[in-house]
């Protein structure tokens, strides 16, 4: 297997080119997956072992990426712990049995629990033979995934998470504990698939304070960390903001996103810590000239770089051209010396 994801991990990429791999990089900019989309439901996608491993191919086809991330959502540990998750053209996933009183708590299974993502596991087993890189699986973080339960879906004011930090932070440590619980359970069962790294996806750590994140996300990111036997990535939106304290949980490799530069970030990371990022997703949208010259200024601030893994600051956008990401992955495989 060629492994210079891996390679950059352990601080062993001696090439004169980071690995690359890209968030969201299966999904609807990609034809063939709209295609498939207008056979199937996204629910029974990630539900079944061959589309799993189908859409996580579908990049690789395409692009000369260093790693894979498995097809699956962030929200199906919900469905574990027994809620119905719907996405919803349009409008994102909607909880209708969301979390709104403390007795909800033992509402939800936790024991157990993970034997209902067993579709995961053989979607991991399929996808894996029919792979030459390395494969990411992932959950969210314990903070973004109760966000989804407790607003009962997408939101941008969190009005209901944060009255719950401020009127019963003890239920809502509670919650995060449990779910916390099925997280392991669940990125243990994809390690013992076979998934080669794990990247936590805290998205929303960004509304919190410092206080905040200290007591309602990082300990149990830690926790989790602590509990993988495999590389962890950790993401979260504005992770340039919060270096020192996600630097504190000591992941694998941080994921940046694009409003720092990586001259302005390396220096606050240990250097047994990896660096994935940073270019801004909007890059995307210009001129091939643009990318090529946007990618080529990345590439010169990591040069020389062991542990530096190229990637979005976030994901590909829906609306973006599949030919605009070619650009990119061949300007990265050029290399720094260009
Ligand atoms: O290619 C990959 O990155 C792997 C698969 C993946 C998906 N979601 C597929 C998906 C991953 C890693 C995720 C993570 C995820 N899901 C996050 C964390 C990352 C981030 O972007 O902050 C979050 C918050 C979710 C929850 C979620 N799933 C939302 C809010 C939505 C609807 C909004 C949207 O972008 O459509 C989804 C749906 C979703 N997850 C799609 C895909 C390919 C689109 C499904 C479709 O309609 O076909």
């Amino acid at each position: 297997m060629r492994s210079l994801f891996l390679d950059a991990l352990a601080g062993k990429n001696l090439t004169s080119a980071p690995p690359i791999w890209i968030m969201r990089q299966a999904g609807r900019y990609l034809p063939e997956y709209r295609s498939l989309r207008e056979k199937y439901s996204f629910s029974e996608m990630y539900h079944t072992k061959e589309l799993i491993a189908e859409v996580t191919l579908q990049p690789l086809k395409r692009y000369d990426f260093d790693a894979a991330i498995l097809f699956s959502d962030i929200l199906v540990v919900l469905e574990a712990m027994g809620r119905v998750v719907e996405f919803i053209d349009g409008k994102g996933p909607v909880i209708a049995d969301s979390f709104s009183s403390k007795s909800d708590l033992y509402t939800l299974k936790t024991e157990g629990a993970v034997e209902s993502l067993r579709y995961v596991y053989d979607g991991i087993k399929e996808v894996l033979p029919k792979l030459n890189v390395p494969l990411i699986g992932f959950a969210g973080g314990p903070f973004t995934v109760a966000a989804y339960l407790i607003e009962g879906g997408t939101t941008s004011s969190f009005t209901k998470i944060k009255q719950w930090m401020w009127k019963d932070p003890e239920t809502l440590l509670a919650l995060l504990d449990r779910i916390t619980q099925v997280t392991i359970d669940y990125l243990h069962m994809q390690e013992q698939a076979g998934v080669h790294a794990l990247q936590i996806f805290e998205s929303w750590a960004n509304i919190l304070n410092l206080e905040q994140l200290n007591t309602f996300s990082l300990p149990f990111i830690n926790r989790i960390i602590k509990s993988c036997t495999v590389p962890t990535l950790l993401f979260s939106k504005d992770a340039c903001r919060r270096v020192a304290e996600f630097v504190s949980v000591q992941p694998g490799a941080i994921s940046f996103d694009c409003s720092e530069s990586i001259e302005w970030i390396e220096p606050k990371v240990p250097a047994t810590i990896a660096l994935q990022g940073n270019l801004d997703p909007d890059v995307l949208f210009a001129s091939h000239g643009v990318i090529e010259e946007e990618t080529a200024r990345l590439l010169h601030q990591v040069k020389n770089k062991k542990r530096f893994i190229f990637n979005l600051g976030h994901g590909m956008k829906p609306q973006m051209d599949p030919s605009a990401l070619q650009v990119l992955v061949d300007r990265v495989r050029l290399g720094w010396n260009k």
